[in-house]
C-alpha cells in the first residue's frame, strides 16, 4: 500500500529554547532528519524542512526567574546559540521560527478559537495546586515532590525524570512550591480540555491497523496508551507565558505548551511561504514526517493528531513518525540540570572543522531501537579507524597517485580485470541497500553501506598496488586508477547526507558532480579530466584532544559524586525499638586508650588496636581503617564496648568494639570523650 506522495514535509522537534542542544538531540531528531532531507534532496524530490524553537512553557519561566530576567531574554539567547550551533553542523532548515513571533500567536489562537467555537473542547472545573505566598497557581513544573511511582524526591508535577513516568500534580507525594517552596493549596480554576477519547477508534483504525510499519517503539508506545485508555487532556493553563487564551474569562490563561507547539510547525511554514504553505500542509500527495525523540511520542502521534482532525479543513496527518530512543554519555544518562553532555555549541569551538566526526559517530551509535551510548575513545576511534584510515586513505591515495603519474588527469579506463569487475560490481548493491535503508529510516544501517563503498575502494587500491605496478605498466595503473577515482566519486555523492563537508570537498577537488543517478556507474570522471589539489579529508584526533574532554567530565562526575555523598552524610536513619533500662544496663562501655595500631595484613578495612582499657590490656580488631591511619589512632582515648563476646577477626581474637558515629553514607569517627578521663571509666 505504498502510495505515491509529490513532496515530503520534514519537520524536526521544535527544541525548547531554554538551553543550548546536545548530543542527545542531535543523535535522536536533527542528525538523522538532516541526513533523510539531504537525501531526498540529492534524489531530487522536493521537501521542505522545518524547525524552530518551542519558546514557551514553565521550565522557561523559572529560569528567567532564576536568573533575575524575563523569559523572553532567556528564549532570545538561546534561540540564537541553537540556532547557529544547528548551522554550525551543517543543518540547514528552510526555516528556524519562533513560537514567540506574532505569526504563531496568531496562527495559534485562531487555531484554539475554531476548535472552541465547533465545540470541539469540554470545560472542566478543577482544584489545582495554587502557591498562597507567589499567588500563582502551579502548573506542571511549578510544582515538585516525590513521585508515587519511584520515590525519586525531585519528581515534576508532569513528569519524574528519573523513571520516566508521565505525573499529574496531584499524584506527587509532599508537593512544594517551586516558586516560594511553600506547601501548595488547592483553588479552584477551570480550564478547556481535548477529549481525547472520542478520537480513540478513530486513532485506533488510522496508527494500530494503518501503520503497522512504523518503528516498534513508536508503535508499541502508541499502542499502550490507546489500550491504556485515552483521557481528556487539558489544552490551558494558568500562566502569564505563552498565547493568551482568545475567549472571554480566560484572563490570567494561556494555551498549553504542547498545544501550541506543534502548530508552530504549522505557523512556521506560513511564515516561510505566506502563499503556498497550504500545499505543504493540506494536500494528501504530501508526505508529513516527524522526526522527534522517544519522550514526544504520544504528542506527536495522540494528541497532535487528534488536534488536527479535530481542526479538519484538510490538514495531513504524519505519514511516519520515526523517533529514536535515548543516547547516553560515558555509560551515564545525558543530564542538562547537572551538566552530563557534550553541548553541541562547546563542540563545535572544541573541534573546529570536525563538524562531519561528530555526524558520523553519532550516527554511527544512532539509539534507532535502543537506548545507545556515546563515548570520546569511540568517537576518536571512529575518526581514526573509519574516517582517516579508510575513507579519507584511499581518497588520498587514488588522488596523490594520479598527480604523481599522471599530472593530475584522470587516466584511460583500459580493459577490465577480474578484480577490477569485482569492486564494480559491488557499489551499485551497496547503493541499493543504502536507498532501502534510508527509505527506512535505517540511518546507521545506511552509514555502514556507504563505509562499505570506502572499505571496497581501499580494499582494491590496496589489492591492485597500482604504485608497483607503476614500475612496469603504467597503462594498467591508469586503470587502477581510474577506477579508484570514479569510487572516490561515488563517495563524494553517497558520502553528502552523512558527512556533507567532507562530501563538498571531495567534489571540489575531483571536480565532480552530485548528482544520484550516476552513483556506481564508471562514468562519473571522463579520462583526461583535470582533478583539483589533493587534501587530506580528516585529520586524525590525538589523545591529548579526547583528554581535555574525559579530564571535563570526570570533573563533573566527581563534583556530582561529592553532592550525592554529602545529600546522603545526612540521611538519619529512624529511632530503633524501645528497649528497658535494664538491657542498656548490660552494656559495659568504658573508656580507653589506643596504645598501637596497625593493618591487619590483606585487607582494607580493618585495624589491629592493643588498648589500655583501665581493666587490662587487650586486642580490638575495627573497621575503620577507611576513615583513620595506624598512627592517626595511636594516642587517642576512645569508647568501648567492653563486654562484648570476643570474636575471631582474620585470626585475631577481638575483644571488644570501639563506639563509632556512623553517617548515611557509612563514613564513620570515633566517639572520644570532650575532655581527657581515666581509662575504664563507665559511660552511660
Ligand atoms: N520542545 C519539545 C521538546 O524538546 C518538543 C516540541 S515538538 C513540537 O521535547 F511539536 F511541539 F513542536
Ligand atoms: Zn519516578
Amino acid at each position: 500500500m505504498e502510495k505515491e506522495f509529490k513532496r515530503t514535509l520534514v519537520t524536526c522537534a521544535l527544541p525548547y529554547a531554554n538551553g543550548p542542544i546536545h548530543i542527545g538531540h542531535l543523535a535522536g531528531v536533527y542528525v538523522p532528519a538532516d541526513i533523510y532531507v539531504r537525501y531526498l534532496r540529492l534524489r531530487g524530490r522536493e521537501v521542505l524542512y522545518v524547525c524552530g524553537s518551542d519558546e514557551h512553557g514553565v521550565p522557561i519561566t523559572i529560569k528567567a526567574r532564576q536568573q533575575g530576567c524575563s523569559p523572553q531574554d532567556i528564549v532570545d539567547r538561546y534561540h540564537g546559540i541553537i540556532k547557529d550551533s544547528f548551522e554550525g553542523l551543517g543543518i540547514h532548515f528552510d526555516i528556524y521560527g519562533r513560537t514567540s513571533s506574532e505569526v504563531h500567536h496568531r496562527n495559534a489562537a485562531e487555531f484554539f478559537r475554531k476548535l472552541y467555537d465547533e465545540g470541539k473542547f469540554i470545560t472542566r472545573e478543577s482544584e489545582q495546586y495554587y502557591d498562597p505566598e507567589a499567588k500563582q497557581f502551579l502548573a506542571d513544573r511549578y510544582i515538585v515532590g516525590t513521585c508515587p511511582k519511584c520515590g525519586n524526591e525531585g519528581a515534576y508535577g508532569d513528569q519524574c525524570e528519573k523513571c520516566g513516568s508521565t505525573l499529574s500534580p496531584e499524584e506527587l507525594i509532599n508537593p512544594k512550591s517551586k516558586l516560594s517552596g511553600a506547601a501548595p493549596v488547592k483553588k479552584k480554576t477551570t480550564h478547556w480540555y481535548l477529549p481525547l477519547q472520542d478520537y480513540e477508534p478513530w486513532l485506533r483504525e488510522w496508527i494500530l491497523e494503518g501503520h503497522q510499519e512504523w518503528r516498534t517503539n513508536v508503535y508499541g508506545q502508541v499502542k499502550s496508551w490507546l489500550d491504556g485508555g485515552l483521557q481528556p487532556r487539558a489544552v490551558t493553563r494558568d500562566l502569564d507565558w505563552g498565547v493568551p487564551v482568545p475567549v472571554e474569562g480566560a484572563e490570567g490563561k494561556v494555551l498549553y505548551v504542547w498545544f501550541d507547539a506543534p502548530i508552530g510547525y504549522i505557523s512556521n511554514t506560513q511564515e516561510l511561504l505566506p502563499d503556498s504553505w497550504e500545499k505543504w500542509w493540506k494536500s494528501p500527495e504530501t508526505r508529513l514526517v516527524h522526526f522527534i525523540g522517544k519522550d514526544n511520542i504520544v504528542f506527536h502521534c495522540i494528541v497532535f493528531p487528534a488536534m488536527l482532525k479535530a481542526y479538519g479543513d484538510g490538514y495531513i496527518l504524519p505519514d511516519n513518525v520515526p523517533a529514536n530512543e535515548f543516547l547516553n554519555l560515558e555509560g551515564d544518562k545525558i543530564s542538562t540540570s547537572r551538566g552530563w553532555a557534550v553541548w553541541a555549541h562547546e563542540y563545535l569551538q572544541d573541534f573546529p572543522g570536525k563538524q562531519d566526526v561528530l555526524r558520523y559517530v553519532l550516527t554511527a551509535n544512532a539509539p534507532q531501537t535502543s537506548d545507545n551510548d556515546f563515548s570520546w575513545k569511540d568517537f576518536q576511534s571512529r575518526n581514526n579507524s573509519e574516517l582517516v584510515a579508510v575513507f579519507g586513505n584511499f581518497v588520498n591515495r587514488a588522488m596523490v597517485l594520479t598527480h604523481k603519474y599522471f599530472g593530475g588527469k584522470v587516466p584511460v579506463c583500459g580493459n577490465l580485470e577480474d578484480v577490477d569487475r569485482e569492486a564494480l560490481a559491488q557499489i551499485p548493491q551497496l547503493k541499493a541497500s543504502m536507498e532501502k535503508n534510508l527509505e527506512e529510516f535505517k540511518f546507521r544501517e545506511a552509514l555502514k553501506d556507504a563505509m562499505g563503498i570506502a572499505r571496497v575502494g581501499n580494499k582494491y587500491i590496496s589489492d591492485t598496488e597500482p604504485w608497483k605496478v607503476a614500475k612496469t605498466d603504467l597503462a594498467r595503473t591508469g586503470t587502477i586508477l581510474n577506477i579508484s577515482l570514479q569510487i572516490c566519486a561515488d563517495l563524494a555523492i553517497a558520502f553528502e547526507p552523512f558527512t556533507p563537508f567532507a562530501a563538498q570537498r571531495l567534489r571540489t577537488m575531483l571536480g565532480s558532480a552530485l548528482n544520484w543517478d550516476v552513483l556506481g556507474r564508471p562514468v562519473l570522471l571522463p579520462a583526461g579530466h583535470q582533478l583539483g589539489t589533493p587534501e587530506l579529508l580528516f585529520a586524525k584526533i590525538e589523545d591529548d584532544a579526547i583528554q581535555v574532554q574525559l579530564d571535563r567530565l570526570a570533573r563533573i562526575r566527581a563534583e556530582r559524586e561529592e553532592a550525592a555523598r554529602a545529600e546522603a552524610a545526612l540521611q538519619v536513619e529512624p529511632q530503633k525499638e524501645e528497649c528497658s533500662f535494664e538491657e542498656f544496663e548490660k552494656m559495659d562501655i568504658r573508656t580507653a586508650t589506643v596504645l598501637e595500631a596497625e593493618r591487619v595484613p590483606k585487607t582494607d578495612k580493618l585495624l589491629k588496636l592493643t588498648i589500655d582499657t583501665g581493666i587490662d590490656r587487650r586486642t580490638i580488631v575495627s573497621g575503620i581503617a577507611a576513615y583513620y591511619t595506624p598512627e592517626q589512632m595511636v594516642g587517642k582515648q576512645i569508647c568501648i564496648l567492653a563486654n562484648l563476646k570476643p570474636r575471631v577477626i582474620r585470626g585475631i581474637e577481638s575483644r571488644g568494639m570501639i563506639l563509632m558515629a556512623k553517617q548515611g553514607d557509612g563514613s564513620m569517627r570515633f566517639i572520644t570523650p570532650q575532655e581527657a578521663v581515666c581509662n575504664g571509666a563507665i559511660v552511660g
